[in-house]
């Protein structure tokens, strides 16, 4: 016993030993926040901005915006690179990413930010927002300060909240124009439990792929459709292996601009103010620019492509809201009473 005590306190004062006098900087060291090519002689600071869409796209655009209005604001001293496309992360490893520093911003969809905070499944409820004044009104008030406010422990900073566009439905099966088409489908979705639950709903299967295989699930039949926003069908040129579309705005794809809070905290106090200048003018060119180019969008692949369109009438959107509905109930466990009541309150307000 006496000699299992001597050897614990032979290795305890020789790990004490060691810290001090060699390893001591390696254990004290803050996580390196600028690298060397950081500090080097432009003084340049680089923010690395990775997303999984193509360029074209509201997300796509708005980063590019966001770059440009930095480099403007900050007379060169800040550049933001953008990785669109998934060509540094994809939508598994971004948030890691994201929280090891490896990227200083990313702007996952909400359906993405519930694995790490399985509340933002509230923005993923079926047909929760009616219009795009609701879906403005939930980015500028409660709801998305209350989403911003649980991502604040995880060292994340909420900076903005971009749109997207109304999610429309796709599949080779046949037209989906009431809940019983879905019947036996199986559908590529966002990882979301409030996405999966619309969709058992209407006896329908799911898989959670990411953004970057879908057009080669679809194109190869392991799945019959997916949903998405038309900027997204369109770029990723889904319309192409898909033979109906209904426009049916069930659901809403937006994202939310996350920044590491490290890196943030430790950028030169006078830089906080160009770069949240710059944010606050790309979120308006990016809310603003997403609605156009979903519309024109829209235009161009119903002009060149063979995919057959159905436009839902009211009568049937009462139909689907009446089949999704219960997921309202089901999933209050996960978003919570308050939030779902602040949903409800903007279906109300909004139509519903
Ligand atoms: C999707 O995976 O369908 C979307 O989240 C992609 C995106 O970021 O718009």
């Amino acid at each position: 016993m006496k000699s299992f005590i001597g050897t614990g306190l032979f290795v305890v004062i020789g790990l004490a030993a060691a810290l001090m006098i060699g390893f001591y900087p390696a254990f004290t060291r803050t996580p390196a926040v600028f690298d060397d090519e950081q500090s080097g002689m432009s003084r340049e600071i680089v923010i690395k901005f990775s997303h999984v869409v193509a360029e074209n796209t509201p997300k796509g655009l708005a980063a590019s915006e966001f770059a440009r209005l930095v480099q403007e604001k900050t007379n060169g001293r800040v550049k933001v690179e953008v990785y669109p496309n998934g060509v540094l992360y994809t939508e598994p490893n971004e948030q890691e990413a994201l929280l090891r520093g490896s990227v200083q911003m990313i702007a996952p969809s909400f359906s993405n930010i519930s694995g790490m905070s399985p509340p933002w499944i509230v923005m993923d409820l079926p047909y929760a927002f009616l219009s795009n004044e609701a879906v403005k009104e939930a980015f500028a008030g409660d709801i998305g300060a209350a989403l911003f406010d649980k991502l604040k422990s995880r060292g994340i900073i909420g900076m903005a909240f971009w749109g997207n566009g109304f999610k429309q439905m796709t599949s080779n099966v046949g037209p989906m124009v009431h809940p019983a088409d879905f019947k036996g489908q199986r559908f590529r979705i966002l990882p979301s439990r409030a996405i999966e639950e619309y969709f058992r709903l209407m006896d329908a299967r799911t898989f959670p792929i990411p953004f970057n295989d879908t057009y080669r699930n679809l194109e190869q039949g392991t799945v019959d459709g997916e949903e998405n926003s038309i900027s997204n069908i369109y770029s990723k040129k889904f319309y192409q292996v898909q033979k109906y579309m209904t426009l049916s705005n069930h659901g809403y794809l937006g994202y939310a601009v996350l920044m590491n809070k490290t890196f943030w905290d430790k950028l030169p106090e006078e830089l906080h103010a160009p770069i949240l200048e710059a944010m606050k003018e790309a979120t308006v060119f990016a809310n603003e620019t997403a609605i156009a180019i979903n519309e024109k969008q829209l235009a161009e692949i119903r002009s060149m492509s063979g995919i057959r369109i159905h436009e839902q009438t009211p009568e049937e959107r009462r139909e689907w809201m009446e089949a999704m509905d219960p997921a309202y109930n089901r999933l209050e466990p996960i978003v919570g009473a308050e939030l779902i009541g602040k949903i409800r309150e903007l279906q109300r307000k909004y139509g519903k």
